[in-house]
């Protein structure tokens, strides 16, 4: 039942291969096993980066679990520019984000190509860190929870229960994101607990397995307010996981 902590770093487009391999090593130096026992590290560079990531991780025996940004739902074909679930497990992808609010509004990814994406992911044996959001209109107009509600049940309906259990979930409320507007921890946690509470109405216990994020303009200075709520298991970090002094403190939160 207990859950274990995680903070993800989603490096977005940033970083060269050469540029991450510096990253994560400087990550790795940064870090003691006591970290890696209480919290799971995870990084998602870019694509171009994943294979020399990976072989860094493993050649340094570092406990850090290699994510990526994006996926395709195919396993093959012609896919111009696309890459898919087989293809990042073949890499030790552990984990893959699936519903970025910034692919939701820029590349089309909607509910249905969501769906679709964590299905594939999962059928990889690889696992999906959903996102769900609203924007600043949305949570002004007091929809907030049908929003999310709607983008959870929408990805993960149709599940069985010990699917779910295995999942992360992120909360990443869109005026949040990159704006150094951080959703204060009460409104963080609220938004998880609600999340939550809607796995547990159709899914029962796996509530209490499945981990549930937050993510936006989380940075050294709040983590530790976020992270000291119950329902908050964790940070999707894109700004601050570029510095691996900052990423270092994030997985820190508690020291
Ligand atoms: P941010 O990004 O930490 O830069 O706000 C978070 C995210 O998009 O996952």
């Amino acid at each position: 039942m207990a859950r274990k902590d995680l903070i993800a770093g989603n490096w977005k487009m940033h970083a060269d291969h050469l540029e991450a391999i510096q990253m994560v090593q400087k990550l790795g130096y940064r870090l003691d096993p006591a970290d890696y026992d209480r919290v799971e590290v995870v990084v998602c560079p870019p694509l171009t980066a994943l294979r020399s990531v990976q072989t860094v991780i493993e050649a340094d025996y570092l406990p850090i679990k290699l994510g990526a940004q994006n996926v395709h739902w195919e396993d093959q074909g012609a896919f111009t520019g696309e890459v898919s679930p087989p293809m990042l497990a073949k890499l030790n992808v552990s984990y893959v984000i699936v519903g970025h609010s910034e692919r939701r509004e820029m590349f089309g990814d909607d509910d249905a190509v969501v769906a679709r994406k964590l299905r594939a992911v999962l059928g990889a044996g690889m696992t999906p860190i959903v996102c769900v959001g609203e924007s600043l209109d949305q949570r002004e107009a007091g929809v907030t929870e049908e929003v999310i509600g709607g983008q959870l049940h929408a990805a993960l309906d149709g599940l069985d229960a010990a699917t779910v259990a295995g999942l992360v979930i992120a909360y990443e409320p869109i005026w949040a994101i990159g704006t150094g507007r951080t959703a204060d921890a009460d409104t963080a946690a609220a938004a998880c607990g609600y999340l939550r509470e809607q796995v547990r109405g159709t899914w029962g216990e796996a509530a209490d397995e499945a981990r549930v994020l937050y993510g936006g303009s989380v940075n050294p200075g709040n983590v530790a307010g976020l992270m000291a709520k119950r329902d908050i298991d964790g940070g999707l970090v894109g700004g601050a996981s570029l510095d691996p002094d900052k990423m270092a403190a994030l997985v820190r939160y508690w020291v």
